[in-house]
């Protein structure tokens, strides 16, 4: 049997596999990383985390200054809408972080193997005219966009659009629908609302936001409506027909019932992502999926077959940019015979709208259903961002912070915010969950003044009913 060519394979430069070959490498492993993709970064870095956050903070800026925010701090402005310079500063932060990848590759000697890589056997892989055996091969081929049935994606065309296309549309619609009122549907519709265009969200559940708290699904809502969202609950789009660069949705009750149509100039479709495994060969290693499209593994990211790994959108969990990044740091130090440990009931989630939000932990439908199971129970801690002095002055009065904790030990097992800088509020019940902590903990934690951060810490004290501001 021939030597092997690298200690590591990575198939994917994502989050997860980028860091993975990058971890792998400063281990002292020789590894080597496929990705197809002109560009390092995956789906993050090129199509999804990056641009879209680019294009809100720009959009955020104009809404302030268009829709009346800075005028009530004394600032008078009439803004006029640049898109190409807009797109442009969003091409450019895409180019320069998947540039970064380039760099980080050749600093760490990371082999970047271009092309799309698929398995001929369990420790080999093809990739272009190239054949790599490897002593370990990690999946890290992330996830797509699904599709729906019956309704042709078309993005050059900007009618009917996935994410990749509503990034990059030339004019501002008249009337945008989404299709699903999920991250990528509120995150991209919130861009395109706050340019100009009139946003109708149709959601086949009856709340948007599904796997998220339950008052701070219904709280999103309103403030998405008062933002100016339309919303469509419990509806399901069957079909979309496109007639001369317009589109025309037929939607139906979830449950059934009568058929209506909605016209509309550009249909954003996003319903959720799906792994990406075709192509793979995964039979030629002696892998399946599961009834999800998932590679399976255990808790150290092992599959079935030794010797190859899976992390990231392609394995089970939320598809997050951040939890695969710390399974690709997790099982690089597994392959190098260390300890590598992702804590996956501790993984943030944060929704970048104006404001954001975010959340951490169970949910309080969960913790109740949860601590039921042995008899226990859950007290919840509330605090209005309202009455934080911070929220007050910068005239953002929605949203709330809510922390969930067992009546009985008072650990934290969840919280949940919606707050302008709810993204950065998450991390630090995050780690305080991490560290074990009881909500007596982040109470009696000192936190600066004024911040939006004393919400948290007010919440906290108020799961023992001794909120100072409320
Ligand atoms: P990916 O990033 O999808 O990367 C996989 C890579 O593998 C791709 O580059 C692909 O070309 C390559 N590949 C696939 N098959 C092969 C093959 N056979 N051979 C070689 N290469 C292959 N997450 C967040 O946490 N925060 C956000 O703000 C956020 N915003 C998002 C916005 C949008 C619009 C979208 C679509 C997603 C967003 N996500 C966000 C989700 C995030 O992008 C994914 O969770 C993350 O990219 C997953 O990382 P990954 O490494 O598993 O896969
Ligand atoms: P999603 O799963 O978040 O939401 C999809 C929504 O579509 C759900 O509410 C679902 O009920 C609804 N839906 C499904 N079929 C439908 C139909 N036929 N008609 C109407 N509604 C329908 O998926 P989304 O928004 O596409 O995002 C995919 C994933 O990408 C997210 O789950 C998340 O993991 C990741 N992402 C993360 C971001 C972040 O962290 N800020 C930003 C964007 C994406």
């Amino acid at each position: 049997m021939a030597e092997y060519d690298f200690d590591v394979l990575v198939i994917g430069a994502g989050p997860g596999g980028y860091v993975a070959a990058i971890r792998a490498a400063q281990l002292g492993l020789k590894t080597a990383c496929a990705e197809g993709r002109e560009t390092l970064g995956g789906t993050c870095l090129n199509v999804g985390c990056i641009p879209s956050k680019a294009m809100l903070h720009a959009s955020e800026l104009y809404d302030h200054a268009a829709n009346g925010t800075m005028a009530k701090l004394g600032i008078k402005v009439t803004p006029e809408l640049d898109l190409d310079t807009m797109h442009g500063q969003r091409r450019d932060a895409v180019k320069q972080l998947t540039g970064g990848i380039e760099f980080l590759f050749k600093k760490n000697k990371v082999e970047w193997l271009k092309g799309y890589a698929a398995f001929t056997s369990g420790d080999t892989v093809q990739v272009g005219d190239r054949t790599v055996r490897a002593k370990n091969i990690v999946i890290a081929t992330g996830s797509s966009v699904t599709p729906l049935p019956g309704v042709a994606i078309d993005n050059d065309a900007h009618v009917v659009v996935d994410s990749t296309g509503a990034l990059e549309l030339p004019k501002v619609p008249e009337h945008m629908v989404v299709i699903g009122g999920g991250v990528i549907g509120l995150e991209l519709g919130s861009v395109w609302r706050r340019l100009g265009a009139k946003v109708t969200c149709v959601e086949f559940l009856d709340q948007i936001l599904p796997g998220f708290d339950g008052e701070i699904r219904k709280e999103a809502n309103k403030i998405f409506k008062k933002q100016g969202i339309e919303f469509k609950l419990s509806t399901k789009v069957t079909g979309v027909a496109v007639d001369g660069g317009k589109a025309t949705l037929t939607l139906e009750p979830a449950q059934g019932g009568d058929a209506t149509t909605l016209d509309a100039d550009c249909v954003l479709v996003s319903i959720g992502r799906k792994p990406n495994t075709d192509g793979l060969a995964l039979d030629k290693a002696g892998l399946t999926v599961n009834q999800r499209g998932q590679v399976e593994i255990d808790h150290d990211f092992r599959t079935s077959v030794p010797g190859i790994w899976a992390i990231g959108d392609v394995a089970p969990g939320p598809m997050l940019a951040h939890k695969a990044e710390d399974e690709g740091i997790a099982v690089a130090e597994n392959i190098a015979g260390q300890t590598g440990i992702v804590n996956h009931d501790i993984i943030p989630s944060v929704v970048y709208t104006w404001p954001e939000i975010a959340g951490v932990g169970l949910t309080e439908e969960a913790a109740k259903a949860k601590l039921a199971e042995t008899g226990g129970e859950v007290k919840v801690g509330k605090f209005p961002m309202m009455a934080n002095s911070r929220a007050k002055t910068n005239h953002e009065p929605d949203g709330f912070v809510k922390i969930i904790s067992d009546a009985k030990t008072d650990r934290v097992l969840g919280a949940w915010i919606i707050a302008v800088p709810a993204g950065t509020m998450i991390a630090q019940v995050a780690q305080a969950m991490e560290f074990g902590a009881t909500s007596e903990d982040i109470a009696y934690t000192c936190h600066a003044h004024p911040t939006h951060s004393e919400a948290i810490k007010e919440a906290a004290m108020g799961v023992r009913g001794k909120a100072i501001h409320i």
